[in-house]
Order: C-alpha cells, then structure tokens, then sequence
C-alpha cells in the first residue's frame, strides 16, 4: 500500500504558498502479494463509494460505482482476512440546491425525501451484497460535527476569505461553469437558456459574497503529489487528465452560500447567514465515517480508496486533496476512476426515459448474475453500453455454460461416482513436461493448463491494484475455457474407473479440474459472493481455506499433499448458475421494443 506518511505542508519564506516538502518513498504490497501482510497498520485498507444524490431512484450506474468498490474491497479482505483491517463506506449526499430544488418541485419536506431516496439506496445496497461497513447520511449529527470541524481547521489557517463571488452555477452539477463551459440552447417558449456545455443542464448567474477557499495556492502541491505518486489516480489517464488541467489556471473556490438561497445545508459556524458548500459538505463524509474529529480517524487515514465516476474526478483529485493539505492532512492513497453506463447508446436519464431499474435487473439475471455482468462489461477507461440481451447471452455462456457445466462435468454422480476429490497420480502427470514412458498421459496443452491457473491468483490481484477489475474476469474466464478443453480433450467419461490402467489417470483428470475449480470459485468470492460459495462448498472447501493465503494450487503437481485429496465433495445442491430462461416474458418484451 502507498503510504504518505510524512507528508509535511509547509509555507515557503516569503509566499503564501504551499509546498509538499516531504513524503515518504511509497510503499506497495510485497512481491508475493497474496500472502496476508505481517505488520497489521500496512494491512489497513478503507474503501469508499461516493456519496449518492437523494434527488432520484438508484440507477444501474449508482449500482456499478458500489460494485467496484465492493469487489476492490471483498478482494482486499481475501488478501487479509482479519476483518478489523477493512473498511468500506458508502451513503447518501442529502444537502445542497438540488435537493432542495428537488423536494420543493415533489412538494416535500427536504427531510422526507431525503428519508425516503436514502431507504431506497440502503434497501439496494444491501439486496446486491454491497458489504460496506458503514452507510452515512449527511444529514446526521456526527457529520455535521465532522464539517464544522474541519471548516475550523480551514479558517485557523487562513485559508478562508470573504469575498464577492460570481459566476454561473449549475444546481444539478452543484458546481460554478467558467464562462467556456456554458452554451445557449433553445428552450420551449423559444428563448436561448443558458447551459452546462457538458451536462447540458441549466445555469444560472449567481453573484453573491461567500467564504472564499484559497484553492489556488494548491496547485503546485497537488502537481508534486501526482508526479510523485504516478499510481494516485488510476486508470493513468485520468492521472492524466487532472496533472492537465493543473496546467491551466486555477481559480479560489467559493465554499458557501447565502442561507436565504440555500437553507437546505450546515451552517457555517459563527455565520448562520451562510451555509457551507454541499460538496465540502459531501467530501467531509469521507473523515466523518473513520470518527473524525477524533484521533481515532488517524489510523485510517490515508489508507483511503476513492471510488469515483469520471464525473467527479476534478472534485476528488483537486478540490478534495488541496483541502486535505489546507487542514494538514495527506491527499487520499487512490482515487480509482470508472467511466459510464449508457443505455442502447444514449446517456440514461428521467427526461428520455430510459434508466435502468437495478433492482428489476438484480431479480431477473440473480444479484450475482447481475453483478457479474456489470463488472465484467464494464471498462474504467470507456463508457458501456446496456441492453438486456447482451446480459443473458454472457450469463448464460459464462456462468451457465462454462463454469457451470465444467463443475457438473466433474461432480455428476456418473463420472465420479465415489463423490470425493480423486487422487493425483505423479506418474500420469509429471511435474516435469516432455517425460516418456508409459504411464505418462499428460500433454503440453495440459502443462499450459497448469501454468495459467497457477499465476491466474497473481494476475488477478494485477488487474485489482490496476482497478481492471474487467480483466481479472475475462482471465479467470479465459482459465475455465481451457480446462473445459483439458476435460474434453481427456473425456473422462470414456475413462473406467474398473480399470487399473484408466483409473489414476481418470482420478488425476478429475483433481485438475477440481483444483482449477477450486481456485476459480476462490478468486470470484468478490464478484459473485453466493455463487462461489456454492461452488467452493460443492467441493468441500471449509470457509477457512478460502482466502489467498490458503490457495495453493494443485500442490501434489509441485510434490507436497493435497489436503483435498480423497475428501468427500459437499453435497449436491443443483445447478451452479441456471441458463436463463429465454422464453421469459420480460425477455419478450425486451426484444419486442
Ligand atoms: N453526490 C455526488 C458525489 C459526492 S461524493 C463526496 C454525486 N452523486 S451522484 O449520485 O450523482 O453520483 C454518484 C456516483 O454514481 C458517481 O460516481 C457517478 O459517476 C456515478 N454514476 C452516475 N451515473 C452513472 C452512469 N450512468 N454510469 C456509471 N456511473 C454513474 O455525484
């Protein structure tokens, strides 16, 4: 884990700038990462999702940002099983103008609604496995503390001025556009509106005397953070993109607003006429979820990992590091960076439509279905598209077909009818490939099977420290293909086990395949928690033997015991991942419209 540990702000003789004078050489996770780290602070990792807006239903997006983060995090908990070493939080935003906008346009109390989205995020959440530790409300009173805090710390230090602010503000960004981020767009009675260029939402030119944040004293800090830590925003381009936009100029930020046009917010302390800017606000969560302002946030922090959508990115990789170090903190250790969904090539949204309900898709795919679609189509860099087919046809391939179809190969009474993990027989597979002799079965396709699957573990912790979580799965995919080849290519149900020349090798047959199963259903606990857990208790696997550190693969092939070797098999408890029925009527219909 990288760990900016000394990280010392201090102020250059003669400016009022910043500087990141010192930090500490990064440290990552050793080069054996899958074993559980001795030192148990350096194990410490806190997830986090960002907060969700209470103005609208959860989409399939809002599920997608939780999923990452829940499967970056159940990873983690696989690399180190002591619980008290994770943390994962994830909550509702529930402050600012848009909310305000949006329970005065629905005729409620703020705090109805807030109540009511927030239960529907909390009720999603928990139907998908989000295994978050924590869910945080911004309305809460320990977080209100938490902001008031923090905006003390800033004032202490000078960074927070009053000033006359004006620019254009977009309520649903909750954000000021410069003037170049603003176009005209025909509205309905025929007048040009000004709107978001990117968004295409509306703005409105607001000038008002606010708290002014000293935002622009931090560029070169945040430009000596990213350099120094090339790892801090990943996927690089969006590393990228923000040292790019440190290039340009930038600007202080106004952090509040006048109470008489934002009442729905914190007040700021000691001036009950202004109310503190909700994403200052939100970005507190973060701190307040660890028990700031206690000491005890201390040890959590920064062993932090963002999870962010593109949308986002400028207020977790500027605004929220150049506060951080404003109130003499270290910026976040990651900042994981995902692109979006669209829905048959348009952007989901109210107006057009076409958003996706995630708790319909959770019922008809399975919750692990459905969340195995999401992670393993959805591509941090590019934005994906959405349509029902596309889901069906990789469930049915992979998880039905593939997967689960190997498993029943391997289990069915008829090919093993003993219904125990077979033994491995050295002599049909030796360790060493190229060996002649007569008892010698296996082939060189066979010992690229072995190889693949004993490095799968560390290619997928590969692709989880790179947030490439797609790729961990298209490997362990790519894994089950071949041994479906291995299995076909041996046919062991053309193998007898009556005869003493068939039978090691059917019994070797089978035990690759099986410890090819084991280590599969062992690296897809993230992604599909309930499916492999009935994988892993179809073969016998205990719960304490599947973490990382417990997953040796195929040990009889490298000459030690396999504790699994003529165990009996966990019982029968019907298909791995039934095909999904296409005669269905909500399929029907998907095709039909
Ligand atoms: N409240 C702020 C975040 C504050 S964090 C301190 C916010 N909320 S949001 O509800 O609009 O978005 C929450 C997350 O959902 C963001 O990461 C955003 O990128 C993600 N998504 C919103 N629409 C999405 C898609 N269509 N596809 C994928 N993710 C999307 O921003």
């Amino acid at each position: 884990m990288v760990q900016i540990s000394a990280l010392r702000l201090l102020r250059r003789p003669g400016t009022r700038g910043v500087s990141l004078l010192e930090y500490s050489t990064p440290r990552h996770y050793s080069s054996a990462p899958l074993r559980a780290r001795d030192d148990a602070r350096d194990a410490r990792a806190f997830f986090t999702t960002p907060i969700f807006y209470v103005n609208a239903a959860p989409h399939i997006g809002h599920l997608y940002s939780a999923l990452l983060a829940d499967a970056l995090c159940r990873h983690h908990r696989l690399r180190v099983p002591s619980a008290a070493a994770t943390r994962f939080s994830t909550g509702t935003d529930e402050h600012g103008l848009k909310i305000q906008q949006a329970a005065a346009a629905a005729g409620l109390a703020p705090t109805e609604l807030c109540d009511r989205v927030s239960a529907q995020f909390q009720q999603l959440f928990r139907e998908a496995g989000i295994s978050s530790t924590d869910f945080i409300r911004t309305t809460e009173v320990r977080h209100r503390i938490a902001v008031q805090h923090f905006w003390g710390l800033l004032k202490a230090r000078g960074l927070l001025y009053k000033g006359l602010y004006e620019g254009w503000y977009c309520a649903s960004e909750e954000c000021f556009l410069p003037e170049a981020k603003v176009t005209r767009q025909p509205s309905s009675s025929g007048n040009s509106c000004p709107v978001s260029l990117e968004s295409g939402h509306p703005v409105v030119w607001t000038k008002e005397e606010n708290y002014i944040f000293r935002l622009s004293q931090f560029r070169e800090p945040l430009q000596q953070w990213l350099r120094g830590d090339p790892q801090a925003i990943t996927p690089e381009p969006f590393h990228h993109a923000v040292l790019q936009w440190l290039e340009e100029e930038l600007p202080d930020l106004s952090v509040s607003r006048r109470s008489s046009h934002l009442h729905w917010g914190i007040p700021v302390p000691g001036d009950d006429s202004q109310t503190i800017y909700v994403w200052l606000d939100a970005l507190v969560n973060y701190l307040t979820v660890i028990g700031y302002p206690n000491a005890e946030f201390k040890s959590w922090w920064p062993t932090t990992s963002h999870i962010i959508g593109k949308d986002i990115l400028k207020f977790h990789a500027i605004y929220w590091p150049a506060l951080l170090l404003g109130a003499g903190m270290s910026p976040p250790h990651r900042i994981y960076v995902h692109s979006h969904w669209t829905v048959c090539g348009q952007k989901m949204s109210k107006s057009l439509g076409n958003v996706v309900d995630p708790r319909t898709c959770l019922d008809r795919y399975t919750v692990d279905g459905f969340r195995y679609f999401l992670l393993r189509q959805g591509v941090p860099n590019w934005d994906c598209d959405y349509y029902d087919e596309k889901v069906v046809k990789l469930l049915d391939s992979e998880l039905a077909d593939a997967l689960g179809g190997l498993l029943n190969r391997c289990t069915a009474n008829r090919i093993n009818p003993s219904g125990t993990y077979p033994v491995f027989c050295t002599t049909c597979f030796p360790s060493e490939p190229g060996l002649v002799g007569p008892s010698v079965r296996a082939q060189a396709e066979d010992y690229a099977l072995v190889n693949a699957v004993a490095t799968l573990p560390k290619q997928v912790a590969d692709h989880y420290d790179n947030f490439q979580i797609y790729k961990a799965l298209e490997a362990v995919s790519s894994c089950v293909r071949q041994t479906n080849g291995f299995v076909q290519r041996h046919a062991p149900w053309k193998l007898n086990w009556e005869s003493p020349v068939d039978a090691p090798w059917l019994g070797t047959v089978l035990h690759v395949a099986l410890e090819c199963l084991r280590v599969f259903g062992t690296l897809l606990q993230p992604v599909t928690p309930s499916l492999a857990d009935k994988l892993l208790s179809r073969l016998g696997v205990s719960a304490t033997e599947r973490g990382l550190g417990e997953l040796c693969f195929l040990p009889r092939f490298y000459g030690h015991p396999c504790p699994f070797e003529g165990r009996r098999l966990g019982p029968e408890t019907g298909l791995l991942f039934p095909r999904l029925d296409q005669s269905r009527a909500w399929l029907v219909k998907a095709h039909r419209t």
